[in-house]
């Protein structure tokens, strides 16, 4: 059998980055970050970076190129092949299932990104008022009564996207590291330039309606920080989720992709770029882009009452459209091009580890693993398209992305650091490393970060983040 890894070294970064940035850094952070008070947010936010995220996501990089050492891909062995005993298995079982579930819904916002770039691209936006746009993600996604009860478009355009996906994960890992190699630059040239025009908007675009409006304001808003959200356990409960999304921690795909670089790769060195990557990403252009060109025409009040999901899909169109046609359609176009290369190369990480365990497991095909994938997305995926406005989606983006990732998170470091050992697992981290990692994260990762994973574990039963 052919052993499968990373094309080039360039390939894998990408791979790595395009797997952490995805619609979690661009529509996911903005809106939590407005929703537990702007500035309020950044100061835990970055304090569970540093103590949750970087430490976990060490861990995941070393978990992974072990396993590859072994020539095992899929997370349930993985695991099994740190510690002898049953349980760990099923564990890695468990975390492929949390990849069903946030698939499921992930794959739905990125079909609707592929229909936004279609109708940007024909003009449907054009000349609309901002209700108008509102209306049309609204008909959109909604059951429509003269249909038989099925919203055609919005299953049509699932259906194109987890066919894209499958097809893309049938071909392994060349074809994910060709999908990054083109799609990352093409976000974040595309990022660029929608982050510039939020930056210049400033206060051109206040009207006698919108007389506050000024983009300056909603990157302010987002960039003072609040001492005082250091005292609310909500704000963190959030902070430390957004870390563990944006990151994609806790759900085994570092694991896989991690088992492909070759045994001598510097990971220590890999996973913290990819880790301050996705970071600059997200904070940078992240919070350049919908707020402050919302507040730039409809004032930052207007933004934080509104704040939500939807301004993504219901206003962006409509601002785009203030600048002319051409550059509106292309801005359009950029806007929803970056969110889904951002979608899809996250999504086909969702994929690998359950491609990897059926070849492992099962000895099946790599198409025959990627088929199955697409077609189980499809059926768990389907409630969330025809029942999105009863709430399906948010159970699954609660249980799935916000608890499921924590809880194997959290079991996952207390293998690494306990049971397998810490002294093991940093020598495993910090082999064939060209950078020094500080010492004192052998014990933040083998105390700090489970006590504060089981901290979170606990609120986000007692207080679930909204
Ligand atoms: N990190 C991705 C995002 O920010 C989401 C993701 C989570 C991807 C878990 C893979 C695994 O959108």
């Amino acid at each position: 059998m052919k052993i499968e890894s990373w094309g080039t070294r360039l390939g894998l970064i990408l791979a790595m980055a395009g797997n952490a940035v995805g619609l979690g850094n661009f529509l996911r952070f903005p809106v939590q970050a407005v929703q537990n008070g702007g500035g309020a947010f950044i100061i835990p936010y970055l304090v569970s970076f540093l103590l949750m995220g970087i430490p976990l996501l060490w861990v995941e990089w070393s978990v992974g190129r072990f396993g590859g050492k072994k020539g095992i891909h899929s997370t349930p062995f993985i695991l099994d092949a740190m510690d002898r005993r049953r349980i760990w298995k099923y564990i890695g079982v468990f975390g492929i299932f949390t990849n069903v579930a946030v698939a499921s819904y992930y794959c739905y916002i990125e079909s609707w990104t592929l229909s936004y770039v279609f109708h940007s691209i024909i003009g449907t936006f054009r000349g609309m008022s901002q209700a108008e746009v509102a209306q049309f993600f609204v008909d959109y996604t909604e059951i429509d009564k003269t249909t038989l009860g099925i919203p055609y478009e919005a299953v049509l355009f699932y259906i194109l996207c987890l066919g894209l996906n499958t097809w893309i994960l049938s071909r392994g890992l060349a074809g994910i590291e060709k999908v990054a190699v083109v799609g990352v630059p093409l976000l974040l040239i595309f990022g660029a330039f929608l982050a510039f025009q939020g930056l210049t908007i400033g206060t051109s675009g206040a009207t006698a309606e919108h007389p506050d409006a000024n983009s300056w304001e909603g990157i302010n808003f987002l960039w003072t920080p609040q001492f005082d959200s250091l005292l609310n356990p909500k704000v963190w409960l959030a902070a430390a989720g957004q870390i563990f999304f944006t990151l994609s921690v806790g759900m085994g795909t570092i694991q896989c992709y991690a088992s492909y670089v070759r045994a001598k790769e510097d990971i220590a060195l890999n996973a913290t770029s990819a880790g301050f990557t996705n970071e600059f990403v997200e904070v940078v252009l992240g919070s350049l882009i919908v707020i402050p060109i919302a507040a730039g025409y409809l004032g930052i009040d207007w933004v934080r009452e509104n704040a939500g999901f939807g301004m993504a899909f219901q206003t962006m169109p409509y601002l785009f459209d203030k600048w002319g046609a051409l550059l509106g359609a292309l801005s359009g176009v950029f806007w929803f091009g970056l969110l889904f290369f951002a979608g899809i190369t996250s999504s086909l990480a969702m994929g690998t580890p359950w491609v990897g365990f059926m070849q492992d497991e099962f000895r099946w095909t790599r198409e025959k693993g990627a088929l199955s994938f697409g077609l189980i997305i499809l059926a768990f995926g389907l409630p969330t398209v025809l029942f999105f406005h009863q709430g399906v989606f948010d159970e699954y983006d609660y249980w799935g992305g916000t608890v499921s990732l924590v809880i194997f998170a959290l079991i996952e470091i207390v293998l690494f650091a306990w049971i397998f050992g810490i002294d093991k697992g940093w020598a495993e981290l910090t082999e064939g490393s060209d950078i020094k990692l500080p010492i004192i994260y052998k014990y933040i990762i083998k105390y700090v970060t489970p006590i504060l994973l089981f901290f979170v574990f606990l609120g986000s039963f007692i207080a679930p983040p909204v």
